[in-house]
């Protein structure tokens, strides 16, 4: 069991009633990829979640859904096979109308319980350095930034210029397990 404060707090905490968690399978990719774009404020992010990562990542990702089964959450996420420390969590997201409820944080708990099961130490995840609501979420869950070298305050976040695409910032996020 976890021993980190953060994590004790939510036990027993709310989420929203009736919300349940599961792996997720192929057949929600539709489901997930048509909300994306949506729940993250009208950028174009379905890019970053080709079907692949229904198909090879399932174990080790998370799927909410509410009393009716509708999509609530979801937490897509591996361990990573170069570094047998690291759990990275690709993409986070929660139903707009269900924010602000622990949801968010509940993913991440059970991904960090399947991190630290398999032995691992640390969680890895980036996030667009405008990207406020993700900042605050992954620094009140107890993530830290990293200063890499090369890092420039961007939108008032150390982050990496060009990080991806060479043309995508992107803030690099870790978090001891
Ligand atoms: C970021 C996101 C996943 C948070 O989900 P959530 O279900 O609202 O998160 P939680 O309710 O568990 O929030 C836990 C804590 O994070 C912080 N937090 C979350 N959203 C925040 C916001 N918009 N502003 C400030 N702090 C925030 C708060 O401290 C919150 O606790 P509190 O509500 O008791 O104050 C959600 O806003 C989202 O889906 N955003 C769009 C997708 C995205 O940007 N994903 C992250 C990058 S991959």
């Amino acid at each position: 069991m976890s021993q980190d404060p953060r994590d004790q707090q939510r036990l027993g905490g709310a989420v929203p009633p009736g919300i349940t968690f599961r792996r997720p399978t192929e057949a929600d990719y539709p489901t997930i990829i048509r909300v994306v774009d949506d729940w993250w404020g009208g950028r174009n992010l379905s890019k970053l979640l080709p079907r692949l990562w229904l198909q090879h990542f399932t174990g080790t990702s998370w799927l909410a859904e509410d009393s009716e089964g509708r999509l609530a959450g979801f937490l897509i996420g591996f361990l990573s096979p170069d570094h047998p420390d690291t759990a990275y969590a690709h993409m986070v997201a929660t139903n707009p109308n269900l924010r602000r409820r622990g949801l968010g944080a509940t993913l991440y708990d059970h991904f960090i319980a399947d991190a630290r099961a398999a032995g691992r130490s640390q969680v890895r995840a980036i996030t667009w350095p405008g990207n406020r609501a993700s900042l605050a979420f992954h620094r009140s869950i107890g993530f830290e930034l990293e200063g890499l070298p090369g890092s420039q305050n961007l939108y008032g976040t150390p982050a990496q210029p060009g990080y991806d695409f060479d043309r995508e910032d992107r803030a690099v996020m870790r978090r001891r397990i």
